[in-house]
């Protein structure tokens, strides 16, 4: 476990000193703990929660309960990583009034130390506002997949010139807005390598390629335990979920076979109480 808390300070120090940004996803208590104990730089609780956790087809779903729920969870086994909430679709898109409150709510009801939004130049005046309010902000561009549908789907962003043009224009507004560091999803390596440069405030990729400030994953696909289907830029580290699958299976024939609980799971009665209780039953 971590001994200091990472800072807002911290995560833009990185990029000026060269040193690589590791970042995760959590969703619960003993994700936040290991998340902590393996030493991750940031440790984000997405929305990417609605389908992992939830069982859900995309994001769009996720509500405020469901991420302020979450937050907290991971808050409690967190200590060392500086934690993000995800601000959830239609959460910071309505007004800036809004968006606000709602950032807000993830700080004061999540106690999580930063928010995140997705969309570049045209949330840039959402953003502004939000740091004004005293909340940091980490932007998130590329591939959005709160507004997949829109951009055709999760595909890779950014593979024409004007398109690549448009997301270094999002990452320098975001900037000039106030976020603190940018995810920066499912676009080309050489793009990912001009995002990073063009950019003052560190570019964490995924799925960016090698040349960005830092990495994230989402630590369900990362581990193997969500399988549903597994993007391309996706490295699986293990395959727990086979491991978690045979344990129940295992569990289910021992029950049915009355292999479990065997003595060494199960209590005993002193003598004496059972000798007694034996004649109590037979006296009644
Ligand atoms: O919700 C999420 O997990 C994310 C990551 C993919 C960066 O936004």
């Amino acid at each position: 476990m971590s001994d200091k808390k990472v800072t807002v300070l911290d995560v833009q120090q990185a990029k000026k000193e060269g040193r690589k940004l590791v970042m995760c996803t959590a969703y619960d208590y003993p994700f936040g703990l290991m998340a902590d104990e393996a030493g991750m730089d940031i440790v984000l609780v997405g929305d990417s929660l609605g389908m992992v956790v939830l069982g859900l087809e995309g994001t769009v779903e996720v509500t405020m309960e469901h991420m302020i729920h979450h937050i907290k969870a991971v808050v409690q086994g967190c200590k060392g990583p500086l934690v993000i909430g995800d601000l959830p679709f239609m959460s910071y898109n309505i007004s800036i009034q809004e968006a606000i409150r709602n950032a807000g709510r993830l700080m004061k009801e999540g106690v999580c130390d930063a928010v995140k939004l997705e969309g570049g130049v045209d949330f840039a005046p959402t953003v502004e506002a939000i740091v004004k309010a005293g909340i940091p902000v980490q932007g998130h561009i590329g591939l959005t997949p709160q507004t997949a549908g829109a951009l055709g789907g999760f595909k890779t962003q950014g593979r024409d010139a004007m398109a690549a043009k448009r997301i270094i224009d999002d990452a320098k507004a975001l900037e000039h807005a106030g976020v603190f560091s940018i995810i920066l999803e499912a676009v080309p390596g050489l793009l990912g390598k001009l995002v990073t440069e063009a950019a003052s405030v560190p570019i964490i990729g995924i799925g960016a390629g090698p040349h960005v400030d830092g990495q994230v994953l989402v630590t369900h696909d990362l581990v193997g335990l969500f399988d549903k289907f597994i993007p391309k830029f996706v490295k699986q580290y293990t395959q727990i979920r086979p491991i978690i699958l045979e344990a129940l299976q295992r569990y289910k024939t021992d029950v049915q076979e009355v292999t479990f609980p065997g003595p060494k799971h199960s209590f005993n009665m002193p003598k004496k109480a059972l000798t007694q209780l034996r004649k109590m039953v037979h006296d009644s």
